[in-house]
């Protein structure tokens, strides 16, 4: 059989399905052998342009290249085979026109064998979303906090924190949803707000920092299992990996200095 035949994903539609239903699971992988292991458990896993800080050690996303998300984007879908893989587009990539954001995505798509892209914004670039699915690329939008805006933003701040402020994060939960997005990432928005949007658009709500009211959670990989020094308030470590990495070091840099290691029967 060949590899092909094995491969069944979750569909965008069964994504969009799931509004109101089951709780859609999700996480963001970079790799080949993260994704292979986040396949078996993920509904959709994500690509997402934090791999700039995770990865790469950049200040913030803004200045992760195409290259370099369809570089990792191949990776993923190489490691999985059951996870719908969407892949993020980065900073600059998406903004200036809809042809311009078509041009990049079908990039996307077609050299990494990705099943969606996600983008940032939220009524303005609800032309855009529009002009993307009815080209056949489907799109997952992001509202709330959203971190290639950071300088506009001023930092990463929880939104809606003024209910002031929420007609504008409704407008644009409705906006992107009309527009034809399949699914909505909702990041560091207060519980309420989520709630809100939850109820009156007709596709899930992925949370990250919103709240379980959302339809679906997203969790940054590397942050739930214990790899980043620092971590958003909210996120749940459910490994502590970073010092069983260094134990592992250690052991191996004293065994290397006291010559235990190689042992004498151990050859290639
Ligand atoms: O880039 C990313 O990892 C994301 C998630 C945090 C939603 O956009």
């Amino acid at each position: 059989m060949s590899k092909q035949s094995q491969i069944r994903r979750t569909t965008v539609p069964e994504i969009r399905a799931r509004k109101g239903g089951v709780p859609i699971v999700s996480l963001t992988s970079y790799h080949a052998h993260t994704a292979a292991i986040v396949d078996a458990y993920a509904d959709f896993i994500l690509v997402g342009d934090s791999l700039g800080m995770v990865m790469h050690g950049m200040e913030s996303t803004l200045g992760v290249p195409l290259d370099l998300m369809i570089m990792h984007g191949k990776a993923v879908v190489r490691g999985t085979r059951s996870s719908l893989v969407v892949v993020d587009m980065p900073f600059g990539t998406y903004e200036e026109s809809p042809s311009e954001a078509f041009r990049n995505a079908a990039r996307i798509m077609k050299e990494t064998g990705c099943g969606a892209v996600k983008l940032e914004g939220g009524a303005r670039m609800s032309e855009t979303i529009r002009f993307l699915t009815e080209r056949g690329i489907p799109v997952m939008a992001h509202i709330g906090l959203t971190p290639q805006a950071t300088n506009v933003m001023g930092g990463f701040k929880t939104q809606g924190r003024d209910e002031d402020s929420w007609p504008q994060h409704e407008a644009d939960a409705q906006a992107v949803a009309e527009a034809g997005a399949f699914a909505l990432v909702l990041e560091g928005m207060v519980e309420p707000l989520a709630a809100k949007i939850t109820k009156q658009i007709d596709i899930p709500t992925i949370g990250i920092g919103a709240s379980v009211e959302c339809d679906g959670q997203i969790l940054v990989l590397e942050d739930m299992l214990g790899l980043n020094a620092w971590t958003p308030k909210f996120v749940k470590k459910y490994g502590d990996l970073g010092p069983a990495i260094e134990q592992a070091v250690s052991d191996y840099a004293t065994e290397v200095k006291s010559r235990a290691f190689p042992a004498k029967e151990h050859t290639y």
